[in-house]
This record gives C-alpha cells, sequence and structure tokens, in this order.
C-alpha cells in the first residue's frame, strides 16, 4: 500500500485531548491504546443504535461498506485494519487528526485519496449532539462509501476541485462547500426500493436519520448542481431541504465539468434560503415546514 509522506512536524499545541504534536498535513498516529473502555463502549452504543435502524434507511452502498469493513466487530477500529480493505479496494487510506483542518489542508488529503478521521470519541452524555466532528461521525458517517468505487473517485475529484476553489477565491469556496454539505454530508439517494441516506451528516445521527426520510416538514428536491451550490445550509438544526440524487454516477458526471464558469455565474446571483423551493424545482417532497427556525441560515 502507498504510504503518507511523513508529515512535517509543526510545533506542540494544547488541545482539550493534551499536548499534542501538530503537524502540517495534521495528521497525528491513532492512539488506540489509549481509548478507554468507555470510548469503546460508546463506539459500541452508536454502533448498534445505527445498524439497528438504517436497513431500509440507508442506501445499499453504504450497508455494503459497514458489513465489508467489519465495523461491528466490537470496540473502535483500528484504522491501520480498516486500511487494509480500504487499500485493496479503492486505494483510500484513513489518516487521524485532530479535529478539523484548515480548508487548503483537507483538500489536499482528498486529492490524494487519503480521509482525515478525528481520532478521538464523544462522551457517554454526547450521543445525540455533538458541535464538531468526531470519530463516530467521521468513520462511521463518511469512511463505508470510500469503499464504493464511483463514490471514491467522486471524493477524490472534490478533492482536487477545493485546491481550485481555494485558489479562485471565498466565494468559490463557499458554492463548493455548500455542494460538500448537500451531498457528502446530507445527501439522499432516489432508488428502485425508495428514498435511502447516503450523507454521512445524516447516517450518523439517529435523529436525523429519521427526519430527513420521514418528516414532512423539509423539503426534498432533485439535484441540480447549480441549484445546490448557491443554496445556504442550517448548521444548528436538522436541515430544511435534502437534495436527492439518482446515482453515484449521476453525481460523479454533473460534478466533471469546469466549474469556474459556474463560480462566476453565481458570483452575480443571490443565494437561495436553505428553506426555498424554487419553481424550476423537480420536488420529491414539499416541506410544511413546521418547526422551522426563521433566523439566517449560513
Ligand atoms: N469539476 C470541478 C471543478 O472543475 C471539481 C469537482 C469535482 C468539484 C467533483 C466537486 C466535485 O472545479
Ligand atoms: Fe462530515
Amino acid at each position: 500500500m502507498e504510504t503518507t509522506a511523513v508529515p512535517r512536524k509543526v510545533e506542540h499545541q494544547q488541545t482539550d485531548r493534551g499536548y499534542v504534536p501538530v503537524y502540517a498535513t495534521g495528521v497525528v498516529e491513532q492512539p488506540w491504546a489509549s481509548y478507554t473502555r468507555t470510548d469503546h463502549a460508546v463506539w459500541d452504543t452508536l454502533f448498534e443504535r445505527q445498524c439497528e435502524m438504517l436497513p431500509g434507511r440507508a442506501c445499499q452502498e453504504f450497508l455494503d461498506g459497514v458489513a465489508k469493513f467489519g465495523l461491528g466487530d466490537g470496540g473502535i477500529p483500528k484504522f491501520a485494519d480498516l486500511n487494509q480493505v480500504l487499500g485493496r479496494t479503492t486505494g483510500w487510506e484513513l489518516v487521524a487528526v485532530e479535529g478539523l483542518l484548515p480548508d487548503e489542508v483537507f483538500f489536499d488529503h482528498l486529492a490524494n485519496r487519503r480521509f482525515p478521521v478525528s481520532w478521538w470519541i464523544r462522551k457517554p452524555e454526547q450521543l445525540d449532539y455533538l458541535s464538531e466532528p468526531d470519530l463516530f461521525h467521521d468513520l462511521f458517517g463518511h469512511v463505508p462509501l470510500l469503499l464504493n468505487p464511483v463514490f471514491a473517485d467522486y471524493m477524490q475529484a472534490y478533492g482536487r476541485g477545493g485546491m481550485k476553489a481555494f485558489a479562485i477565491g471565498p466565494e468559490a469556496l463557499m458554492n463548493l462547500t455548500r455542494l460538500y454539505w448537500y451531498t457528502v454530508e446530507f445527501g439522499l439517494i432516489a432508488t428502485g426500493e425508495g428514498m435511502r441516506i447516503y450523507g454521512a451528516g445524516i447516517v450518523s445521527s439517529k435523529g436525523e436519520s429519521i427526519y430527513s426520510l420521514d418528516a414532512d416538514a423539509p423539503n426534498r428536491i432533485g439535484f441540480d448542481l447549480e441549484r445546490v451550490m448557491n443554496t445556504r445550509y442550517r448548521i444548528d438544526t436538522y436541515q430544511q431541504t435534502y437534495f436527492v440524487i439518482e446515482s453515484f454516477e449521476q453525481l460523479f458526471e454533473a460534478t466533471t465539468p469546469d466549474f469556474t464558469p459556474i463560480y462566476a455565474r453565481l458570483r452575480e446571483r443571490t443565494a437561495h434560503a436553505a428553506a426555498d423551493v424554487l419553481a424550476t424545482d423537480r420536488v420529491y417532497h414539499r416541506g410544511s415546514r413546521e418547526g422551522f427556525a426563521t433566523n439566517a441560515d449560513t
């Protein structure tokens, strides 16, 4: 398997989890031996809870990924073990990080088929809500689909596109971030068996796994690239709109063209609110908006 270039050590940094070396790449060793019995129990609880609910809700590609990794063997998985499977299937590699990375560092990892995973796991009193991504979100939410060849290629293309958007400027970056949000994090997929979840933010949340599919309040709207890139989103509540793809191939193909002219076009337009339904939308479900927060979205 290909190895990560030796990370350049930048400095030591005080974090919630102690004094740790931080590298330019943000990569650390997964400190597997330091997980407590409570940490492992939190993983097992969250894992069992999601696995009970997800058949018939998560897309088959996601469920297949979970099974192939053996994520439910009990206790927090070792990234090195998962990397064996990933490396020979799609050539991706997990790297452990402390948490969110600077945009350009994150993009560089994805562009090189490395997926950064926060190594630490939430506390037992945080099972249902966390304001920053932890191991359960990053690993359970994102990694199973990295075994799907088309999705794996999409993630790499996104990383490359990210470097480009970063060079173009903050507006372009915002448009691209919206695409990530409404696909990788909160995407739904319409299958022959019905509507399914593929977004990591949904699949790692018990509440939103139910809400995104069953609730009357949110809109479910057919994926349209420019529409998505021009739509604000919420970071503090369940989504007000979910965008629905028909296949990962559709998503990959729609995002293949050069975005440069799209970024230029979108600069001239105002973004849609998260809850908006447009006349041009292909509407799977028009939300009742019940309980929607009315303060501004991102
Ligand atoms: N095609 C996009 C561009 O030219 C890159 C990209 C691919 C972005 C896939 C997101 C997802 O910028
Ligand atoms: Fe995420």
